[in-house]
């Protein structure tokens, strides 16, 4: 790859990463980037760096524009190491005169690289910074994605450094919204949302808020990973304030793993009576489908009808792993219910609603079980645990 111009003296000069396929268990199959922002004014200033294996190649990139070394300030927006993994080789080829962190990133900083010596500058929110001819606002946006996160603004080219938010795990040799299918991005920024910041809904709502109140003139949104927004700022905007707020499709998603297709049966029963009731439905086998992707499509569905059997006296343990999964992204505003096939001791659908409910999830069905192989008369009434699931979902979005 090659450095991009952003705008007059402002770069993209971070790396691409096609390679991974993993970030903390979320699957990547688009690679990623590590994005870091050059600003050549009086103060050369470097926005955050990128992951230890890639120094290279952002060294490469700064290099065909300016000397590393003439690097005066280094903005950290955020201490997560795919960001900072490769400051301490960097700072000792910059020697920055100053370092600029979040009150929470300088803690955070000292905790990963335990150097005191460097030339911390703490901001807060609503600080401001000269570089010359133009000025950086910052702003603290602890969660998003971490205590210490923060985003830079650059207020006169309208360009907004927004560390994790509105990125997405998305490797390509374009560096813009409008240079790629917008349909890819979007997919991609669902998945980011979904699962990095769902958890943090709340506080993404605040922010939404507070940057609307702030009137920023935003013409640019550059996160940290993926591409750069300056074609379809408001359709991301637009997206975080839906996925932030809860709101749901009139769409159920059956999650099931099965062991002698028993549980399978009820599963498409269930799915049956769901499109019969009008209801957008999917079936997610969790054998073959990535808990990740599953939590990008529940982040706009309303219903999770959840069915497992029962092993051992408890779950399947891709069930028991997705159903952790999910409780700790803390999704906004759904209902659920559960089913399973058994064959004595029968304690998954138990265990299910107990999953649900510590999720936070409305249980709007007391959980349907059956023994051993099911016949039509037990896959009968599963269309109709279906049909009943569909018609909540209807009421429920039209309240
Ligand atoms: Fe891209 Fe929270 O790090």
């Amino acid at each position: 790859m090659n450095p991009t111009e952003l705008a007059k003296g402002i770069y993209w000069v971070g790396a691409v990463d096609w390679d991974v396929r993993d970030f903390h268990g979320y699957s990547t199959n688009r690679g990623t980037t590590y994005n870091a922002f050059l600003i050549v004014d009086e103060k050369v200033t470097l926005f955050d760096t990128v992951k230890r294996t890639h120094l290279g190649e952002l060294l490469r990139h700064v290099s065909a524009i300016i000397d590393p070394a003439k690097i005066d300030y280094l903005v950290v927006n955020h201490v997560e190491m795919d960001h900072s993994g490769s400051l301490p080789e960097l700072m000792d080829i910059i020697k920055p005169e100053k370092l600029f962190c979040s009150p929470m990133g300088h803690k955070a900083l000292l905790d990963h690289f335990h150097r005191e010596d460097w030339p911390y500058e703490v901001v807060k929110s609503g600080t401001e910074i000269s570089l010359g001819k133009r000025t950086i606002q910052f702003l603290e946006t602890r969660m998003l994605h971490w205590p210490d996160s923060m985003f830079s603004f650059i207020k006169e080219d309208g360009i907004l450094f927004s560390s994790d938010a509105f990125g997405q795990h998305y490797a390509t040799s374009e560096r813009f919204d409008d240079q790629v299918p917008l349909s890819e991005v979007m997919e991609e920024s669902a998945k980011y949302y979904a699962n990095i910041l769902y958890l943090f809904s709340p506080l993404v709502k605040k922010l939404l808020a507070s940057v609307a109140e702030m009137n920023l003139d935003i013409k640019m949104i550059a996160p940290d990973h993926g591409i750069i927004w300056r074609t379809n700022q408001e359709k991301i905007l637009a997206a975080y304030q839906r996925w932030c707020s809860g709101q749901a499709n009139e769409k159920a998603l059956v999650i099931y793993d099965t062991m002698w297709q028993s549980t399978a049966q009820m599963a498409q029963s269930i799915a049956g009576g769901l499109e019969e009731a009008g209801v957008s439905t999917e079936m997610l086998n969790l054998r073959y489908n990535h808990h990740s992707d599953i939590m990008t499509k529940v982040l706009e569905a309303k219903a999770l009808v959840v069915g497992c059997p029962t092993l051992n006296n408890g779950l399947l343990p891709r069930m028991a792993g997705f159903l952790t999964y999910m409780k700790g992204l803390k999704p906004v505003g759904k209902i659920g219910a559960a089913f399973g096939s058994f064959g004595w001791s029968g304690e998954s659908v138990k265990l299910l609603n107990q999953a649900l409910e510590e999720a936070k999830i409305e249980l709007v069905e007391e959980g349907f079980r059956h023994k051993y192989v099911p016949g039509p008369e037990v896959l009968d009434e599963c269309l109709e645990m279906g049909r009943r699931i569909g018609a909540t979902i209807k009421e429920k979005n039209a309240e």
